[in-house]
């Protein structure tokens, strides 16, 4: 008979397994907080703690947005901005009309740090969003959109097992690039010896770079097959993908802390 432990622990895995999986998962948004943390001005460090409170960190709180998206419907397309993928540019009255896409989130929640009418509790709710949406801005699939939902239509066989496009992008690339401890060494020296470089820009041209990336790389490298089958992506694919993967890490991480550090002065 199986043990009361085991039969919880298939209940928790069937219910995990059939989860939508959003945005970076907890691990891209996991690394971007700690890759951003460890980039603060002591000033903005004793600030973002002091508006968290106690016993939570940027690490904590990088995928609460994600939590709480299916009980806050509102705030779904907040994650992310559909940018053509046969368009060479972003244009806001185009792809974010109603000001409710990643971009303008991005926008009203930094300037939100330092609106002096904002009550403590929403002020923290506007951290802890923009903390999880400058991840996500930089997954390229947050960026673009081909008429399937940035890639969440496309189905694809990764390495053998059937899943779609943009959970690859989320997740399914990153959990094969190894521990997240060695990873996070090695993308947080990369993020620090670029920061400088990378924070330059606006928040439009970050995404502009990330919506380049999706045509380049995550649409462009995509084998070509018949309509209707799955799309076979392996080691070839994940060859090119990796080191956007790890570019883009270190550039959110670096970019999340210069918009903490100019606005939490
Ligand atoms: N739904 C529609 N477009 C999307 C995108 N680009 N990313 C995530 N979810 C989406
Ligand atoms: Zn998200
Ligand atoms: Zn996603």
């Amino acid at each position: 008979l199986p043990s009361a432990f085991m039969r919880k622990f298939v209940v928790v895995a069937v219910i995990a397994g059939c989860l939508p999986t959003f945005a970076w998962g907890p691990e891209g948004h996991s690394l971007v907080a700690r890759i951003a943390h460890a980039q603060l001005t002591p000033a903005a460090r004793a600030r973002v703690d002091a508006i968290l409170g106690p016993d939570t960190t940027m690490v904590s709180i990088a995928s609460w947005a994600d939590q709480v998206r299916p009980s806050r419907a509102a705030t779904a397309p907040w994650h992310y901005i559909d940018i053509p993928i046969d368009q060479p540019h972003l244009d806001m009255a185009r792809d974010c009309p109603k000001g409710d896409c990643v971009i303008a989130k991005i926008e009203e929640f930094r300037k939100a740090l330092n609106d002096p009418a904002i009550a403590p509790d929403q002020l923290r709710e506007d951290l802890m969003f923009l903390i999880h949406f400058v991840g996500d801005m930089h997954q390229p699939l947050h960026c673009s959109d081909n008429k399937d939902k940035g890639g969440n239509d496309v189905k694809v066989e990764f390495f053998g097992k059937p899943t779609n496009l943009h959970s690859v992008w989320d997740s399914g690339l990153l959990g094969r690039m190894g521990s997240q401890e060695r990873l996070f060494g090695r993308l947080l020296t990369e993020s620090e010896s670029h920061a400088k470089k990378w924070s330059k820009g606006t928040v439009e041209d970050w995404a502009e770079e990330s919506h380049k990336a999706a045509q380049k790389t995550v649409y462009g490298r995509l084998p070509k097959v018949a309509a209707g089958t799955p799309v076979p992506i392996g080691a070839a694919y994940e060859k090119k993908a990796d080191p956007l993967i790890r570019a883009q890490l270190e550039k959110a991480g670096a970019r999340l802390a210069a918009v903490l550090n100019s606005a939490l002065r």
